[in-house]
């Protein structure tokens, strides 16, 4: 194998970056993994929209290169600045009217979503074909593009219409958002006309972001071997598991990491004592801190279970709320930070106010406590409906507040239930319930509740939690493993 191929020059594509942006676990991965890579011998470059909240930041910002788009109004520039502490460049894609704009990534300060994503994002695809063609003229081509998620989903479809197009990696973070758009759409976006077809970017008439990944990518994977076997069923495959099965040979999955430098019980600044598995009597603090924090009563043994998350369907947090309905009689608290749907965060907030001995809800985004969340309470609940791979449920375990999961996606990769045997031979990180009801979840609390109470047994389970190896470093190995796959010439579709 040559040098070349060994530390292979990548283009890593994605619609957000942690530091810049976040709206969740793909900002998380993106400023993570390249960096783990670029350690492993990588060359790269992160490519991202220059949104309003980043141009607005103090950042220091660099200009490389400006162009036009057929049919974009208005000059397109291409900026860098590094990714925190790290040689890693990120390459910024800056249109004033596209992009710098207030609001999230995706959607308005209101939570309405932007009615020109679909412009917004083939801008950004058409773009990241330029950077990894070199027509930007920067004297860097890359040997593998890796794109993320629908918003660069474009790219693999229309890099495949050049010949000495690099190969590219499609990563599915999570198929239920796919960039679905009216025929109409696809017309405006002046695509190849033959990409309008059900063997390209058509959906059921309907123009799909998605199938320019799952389609004319070289590769695919998503972020946990759970997750890549059940979007190939009817159930989680919103029709596209056909798609999916055919190209079951190019489909793998690869657990997410966590990055050891952010979240980290040893080192974090955020929390209130650090602590370590060998001094977990100092976690205690943090539960004393966060209850104080939150007005809830400052309570030592009081069993208390914590969640931050995205307040969506996805995440089971009906059954959250259904469950609270049950805890009156009960020693224990909960606190939940999240944002999301307007009627979620209605009805969580209505329930902390019934019962504010016992609930806290925290309406918002913040990132300080979410740490402080990870830290200080006794387990963390997760009973997501789907769950392609979950974050949370790893900085739980580093951080020994132990996971309630429900028995789905990456979930099921990570969390080893509880049980005589997983507790005897020391592998027993969690509590999983295998159907998403509310007499499962319960369940679950409950067993742990118990095992709570048995404080030798629960310092065993919480030790086998913070001794797990889930940091970058394992799965960027098996990402340039792939990236090597994909640079073989007999490897390209
Ligand atoms: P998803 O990407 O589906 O939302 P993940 O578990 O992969 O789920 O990642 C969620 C990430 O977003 C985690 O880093 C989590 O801490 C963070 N997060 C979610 N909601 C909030 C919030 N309200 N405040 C702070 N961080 C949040
Ligand atoms: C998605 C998924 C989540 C995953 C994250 C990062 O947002 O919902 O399960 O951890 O992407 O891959």
């Amino acid at each position: 194998m040559t040098t070349r191929q060994n530390k292979p020059k990548l283009l890593f594509a994605t619609s957000e970056v942690h530091p810049l942006i976040k709206t969740g676990g793909l900002a998380d991965v993106s400023g993570a993994l390249p960096i783990a890579l670029q350690k492993l011998g990588c060359d790269v470059r992160v490519i991202l929209p220059a949104y309003g909240d980043i141009l607005e930041s103090d950042l220091s910002l660099n200009f490389l290169a400006e162009t036009y788009l057929p049919g974009v109004p208005g000059k397109v520039s291409l900026l860098s600045t590094h990714l925190e502490d790290s040689p890693v460049q990120v390459w910024l894609v800056g249109h004033s009217s596209a992009f710098a704009r207030r609001g999230n990534p995706y959607m308005d300060v209101h939570g309405d979503i932007w009615p020109d994503n679909a412009e917004r994002f083939a801008l950004f695809c058409k773009v990241i074909v330029l950077a990894a063609l070199d027509r930007l003229h920067l004297g860097w081509k890359p040997d593998v593009v890796h794109c993320n998620d629908w918003q660069t989903a474009l790219v693999p479809a229309l890099l495949k219409q050049t010949p000495e197009a690099p190969p590219c990696l499609f990563t599915i973070h999570n198929l239920a958002y796919q960039g679905l758009f009216p025929q109409a759409t696809f017309d405006a976006l002046g695509l190849p006309a033959t990409l309008w077809s059900p063997e390209g970017l058509e959906f059921h008439g309907q123009l799909s972001f998605i199938k320019g990944g799952l389609v004319f990518a070289n590769r695919i994977n998503t972020v946990s071997a759970q997750y890549a076997k059940e979007i190939q069923t009817h159930e989680m495959g919103y029709g596209l598991e056909g798609l999916l099965q055919y190209r079951r040979e190019e489909l793998s999955g690869i657990i997410n990491g966590i990055d050891d430098a952010i979240w980290n019980p040893k080192t974090d600044p955020l929390i209130a004592q650090n602590y370590s598995a060998k001094s977990l009597a100092k976690k205690k603090v943090n539960k004393t801190a966060l209850q104080e924090m939150l007005q809830l009563p400052a309570k030592k043994d009081i069993f208390m279970l914590g969640c931050v998350s995205r307040l969506v369907e996805q995440k089971g947090v009906d059954l959250i709320l259904e469950f609270l309905e049950t805890i009156t009689d009960k020693p224990l608290q909960f606190c939940l930070l999240g944002t999301g749907d307007l009627s979620f965060q209605k009805k969580f907030v209505n329930m902390a106010k019934k019962n504010p001995k016992q609930i806290s809800v925290i309406i918002g985004y913040d990132e300080k406590l979410a740490h402080q969340i990870e830290a200080g309470a006794d387990v963390f609940i997760m009973p997501s409906r789907f769950e392609p791979c979950g974050l949370n449920q790893l900085y739980s375990m580093r951080y020994g507040t132990v996971p309630v999961v429900h028995h789905v996606g990456g979930l099921v990769d990570t969390v080893v239930d509880a049980t005589d045997k997983t507790i005897a031979d020391a592998t027993a990180t969690g509590f999983v319930f295998n159907q998403p009801t509310v007499a499962a979840l319960s369940e679950a609390i409950n067993r742990a509740h118990l095992i709570f109470n048995k404080p030798r047994t629960w310092q065993k389970i919480v030790r086998n939690n913070m001794n797990a190896d889930f940091t970058w470093q394992k799965s960027a190995g098996k990402y340039l493993d792939l990236y090597q796959i994909m640079q073989q010439p007999f490897s390209k579709k």
